[in-house]
């Protein structure tokens, strides 16, 4: 099947099989356009919390996600577009290393990025995603945080609440941590006149030259809200989005090969066509007692998120 044909075969399958078809916006655009909801990290969970009545749900996107859909609707089969999904950061902390952390520290309340596993979700009190964050920790009754894993993001918090003691973890995203004050330098050189939208992920030397902080979605909405050009800090799903949909703008990705998340990459089109099929993708599983845990922490976050 050439693209369009295993375009129009996707929405078939979409149709027979009841399947509703969720995809973050760093999934290739062709994966975009056969979705039924796109968005950031808080766009999709909240999503998967009010899914209307559809049998099955397929995540496009890494295997966090999926597991997000899952906690919230449990009597909905889930399944990730591809089994190698994961995000790096999500298992960048034992679970057993938070326990003892909160055993030693009573008072702490434990955020954690959504870029967590489920078991990490268990341990924690609230979770937050990059556009919430700063709302989110801003809210909560306690003023000693600990914020795992992401330090990026975490430090990028704490500028706006310094009210609070945040604790952070020395984890992060490879993807964006990758980026360097030179490769916003080089790419000023070539663009002189266009703003720059980065993602809180990025190291806070990098942020610090940027016009625009935001998650992947405010992103998109920045660039659209502005007539100037723009590079675009963040992985490369949402750049290539914009240039396809408006190739009349000066729309330009920062570092395309360090800004290309492997992960959030794996997914094709033929794997959405084959995993709608039942063919490909995995079926998530989550032990019951293990969801009720993780549960909470998202529950705080759609509660203090808004
Ligand atoms: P947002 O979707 O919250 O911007 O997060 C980006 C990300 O890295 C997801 O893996
Ligand atoms: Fe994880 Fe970073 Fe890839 Fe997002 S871009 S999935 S945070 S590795």
């Amino acid at each position: 099947m050439n693209k369009a044909e295993l375009k129009a075969a996707i929405l078939q399958a979409k149709e027979e099989t009841g399947t509703l078809v969720l995809a973050h916006t760093y999934q290739d655009p062709d994966i975009i356009d056969i979705a039924d909801i796109t968005g950031d990290s808080f766009a999709l969970s909240k999503a998967a919390a009010g899914i209307p009545d559809k049998k099955r749900v397929l995540l496009c996107g890494v295997r966090f996600m999926a597991d997000t859909v899952k906690i919230l609707s449990p009597e909905k089969k889930v399944v990730l577009s591809h089994r190698s999904a994961t995000c790096p950061m999500a298992e960048q902390i034992a679970p057993e290393r938070v326990r003892a952390f909160r055993e030693a520290n009573p008072d702490v309340c434990v955020c954690a990025y959504i870029n967590t596993s489920t078991e990490l979700k268990a341990e924690c009190d609230v979770c937050v995603t990059s556009s919430t964050a700063v709302k989110i920790v801003k809210a909560l009754p306690s003023d000693r945080i600990l914020f795992i894993p992401d330090q990026n993001l975490g430090g990028y918090v704490s500028q706006f609440v310094p009210e609070k003691e945040i604790i952070l973890w020395d984890g992060c995203c490879p993807t964006h941590h990758s980026v360097s004050v030179k490769d916003i330098q080089d790419a000023k050189a070539v663009h002189p006149g266009a703003k720059i939208a980065v993602h809180p992920e990025c190291r806070k030397e990098v942020v610090a030259l940027c016009d625009f902080i935001g998650s992947t979605s405010e992103i998109i909405n920045y660039c659209l809200s502005v007539d100037d050009d723009v590079i675009i800090a963040t992985e490369r799903g949402v750049c290539d989005k914009l240039r396809r949909d408006y190739p009349e703008r000066g729309f330009y990705q920062l570092a395309q090969n360090k800004l290309t998340c492997p992960n959030m990459k794996m997914t094709t089109l033929q794997n959405v066509y084959d995993a709608l099929l039942g063919n490909f993708g995995d079926v998530i599983e989550i032990e019951e007692e293990l969801r009720l845990k993780a549960k909470r922490s998202i529950d705080n976050m759609l509660k203090y998120g808004g």
